[in-house]
């Protein structure tokens, strides 16, 4: 794009303001403008602007907010030959190469802090290995326990692509052949200010970030990677997030209940802690199988009781889901691509002031936009929702104190680590309160379950309280 066309260009869409600063730009910085205004959707802004932006109305509420069937984590009686065979068709689908890893990574993880791509923080609890060693180890194992390696699509944005890339490249990809890791960009969206001027972070920059996980469908599509899937045989994406080292990457029970019930989207749910916990919540909304997030369900549904005194809404949704290459296809085909809905968050966005110089603002002063990846659910057929248990697979890292920190994150890793430990006759020393008393991590390289461990492990370690110890 030249200055001429992106002159014209902004003018239309009212946000001529972008090149104010054009005459005090050295040659790099233009050409730096110029690249953040050719990423920008102008048509799309527009729309967004009047819809999301100048108005502030929370979404409407589904007229019917009802219960929805969750496949329980143990199968009772009568499903049991249904949960042997689903077993039986996920491991087959692994082995014969129609499942894939997705991890979405694209986020600038703000509330940890961290300068860098979260993956490369560093979160066990004895070894200290980064987010992404952890996955890496996980899916060699993955390959190794099937027979067959596991393709790894991860995906970046611009905020840390470069970083994300040259780290596997240093650390030679983990051991993983490089064929298999793909790596892909998702969209940008600009900030706005109420008034729907796009926001300047610099003279020279745009402010963009990534637009929500809910962007990795179109990104998929736009990548080529998608193709490249299609190429590869890949019929089935095992979804998770970069922030959870307790995930389980690739799941033959929850594969095979999506193949089995010609499920297009499935998604793992956890039983609530308490009525108001921070998670969205599986519904159906007005028929549909949909995930309502913790700010919209409305406290009285959150708080309701069955007549057994059971939670009436207590599946909380993990960002886990399997996802079925032709469903995406779907969504993302030229000319009749659906568009996931835009989540509006007023959000403190530095800026600069009329001299150019930078505005660090101590309250929200812009707007940005998302897309969540669970508002494709309800536009999937037989969406599948399937238990599974917190303790087992679920512990982010969002925030760098509190809950969901790397604190509790460690601690759930030793204690998960602990219980397996246990379970393949290993006496772990334990205080008074019951926590394990040493710090004992089990990587993934070696075992991704339980039965794994116990299948695997060589030795019995003796475990003192007060040991470090990995088990690997
Ligand atoms: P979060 O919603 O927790 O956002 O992302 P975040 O960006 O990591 O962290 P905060 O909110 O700034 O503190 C959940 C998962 O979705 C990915 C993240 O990388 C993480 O794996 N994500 C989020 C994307 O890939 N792209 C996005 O645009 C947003």
């Amino acid at each position: 794009m030249d200055l001429d066309a992106a002159r014209r260009l902004l003018a239309t869409h009212g946000q001529a303001h972008l090149l104010d600063f054009w005459p005090r730009l050295d040659e790099a910085r233009r050409a730096a403008l110029l690249a953040d205004i050719a990423q920008i959707d102008l048509p799309l802004c527009d729309r967004l602007v009047a819809s999301h932006v100048r108005r502030s109305e929370p979404a409407a509420l589904p007229a019917r907010i009802e219960p929805v069937e969750i496949w329980p984590a143990t199968p009772d009686a009568a499903r049991q030959d249904v949960y042997r065979r689903a077993r039986e068709l996920g491991e087959e689908a692994v082995r014969a190469g129609r499942v894939a890893a997705f991890m979405v990574a694209g986020g600038q993880g703000t509330r940890l802090g961290f300068d860098g791509p979260k993956g490369m923080f560093s979160v066990s609890p004895v070894r200290g290995a980064t987010l992404f060693q952890l996955f890496a180890e996980g899916l060699a194992r993955a390959g190794e326990r099937w027979g067959r390696p596991i393709p790894w699509y991860i995906m970046t944005s611009d905020a840390n692509h470069d970083d994300t890339v040259r780290y596997f490249s240093a650390n030679r990809h983990f051991g993983l052949s490089e064929d298999d890791v793909r790596f892909f960009q998702q969209g940008m969206m600009p900030a706005f200010f109420p008034d729907g001027r796009i926001v300047l972070a610099e003279p020279h920059r745009v402010a963009l970030s990534p637009d929500g996980h809910g962007g990795s469908l179109r990104a998929l599509a736009a990548s080529g990677a998608l193709d490249d899937m299609r190429r590869r045989g890949v019929e089935v994406l095992s979804y998770f997030q970069v922030d959870n080292p307790l995930v389980q990457m690739v799941d033959p029970l929850f594969i095979g209940l999506h193949l089995l019930t010609g499920s297009e989207m499935s998604s793992k749910a956890v039983t609530k802690a308490h009525d108001l916990e921070r998670v969205g919540n599986f519904c159906r909304a007005d028929g549909k199988v949909a995930v309502i997030e913790y700010s919209d369900l409305p406290e009285s549904l959150a708080r309701a009781r069955n007549a057994d005194g059971g939670r009436r809404f207590d599946a909380g949704s993990l960002a886990i889901h399997v996802l079925s290459r032709e469903f995406i296809e779907r969504l993302t085909t030229p000319g009749s691509a659906v568009e996931l809905p835009w989540h509006r968050a007023e959000k403190k966005v530095p800026t600069i002031d009329a001299d150019g110089r930078p505005v660090s603002p101590d309250r929200p002063n812009a707007i940005k936009l998302e897309m969540f990846i669970f508002d494709a659910i309800p536009l999937a057929r037989n969406p599948l929702v399937l238990y599974t248990r917190r303790e087992e697979e679920f512990s982010p890292v969002k925030n760098a104190e509190g809950d969901d920190s790397p604190a509790t994150a460690r601690r759930d890793m030793i204690r998960r680590a602990a219980r397996w430990l246990e379970a393949a006759g290993v006496a772990v020393p334990r205080g008074a309160d019951g926590e394990p008393a040493a710090k004992v991590e089990v990587s993934p390289r070696l075992a991704l379950d339980a039965d794994d461990l116990r299948a695997r492990l060589r030795k019995r370690p003796e475990l003192r309280p007060g040991d470090a110890v990995v088990i690997e």
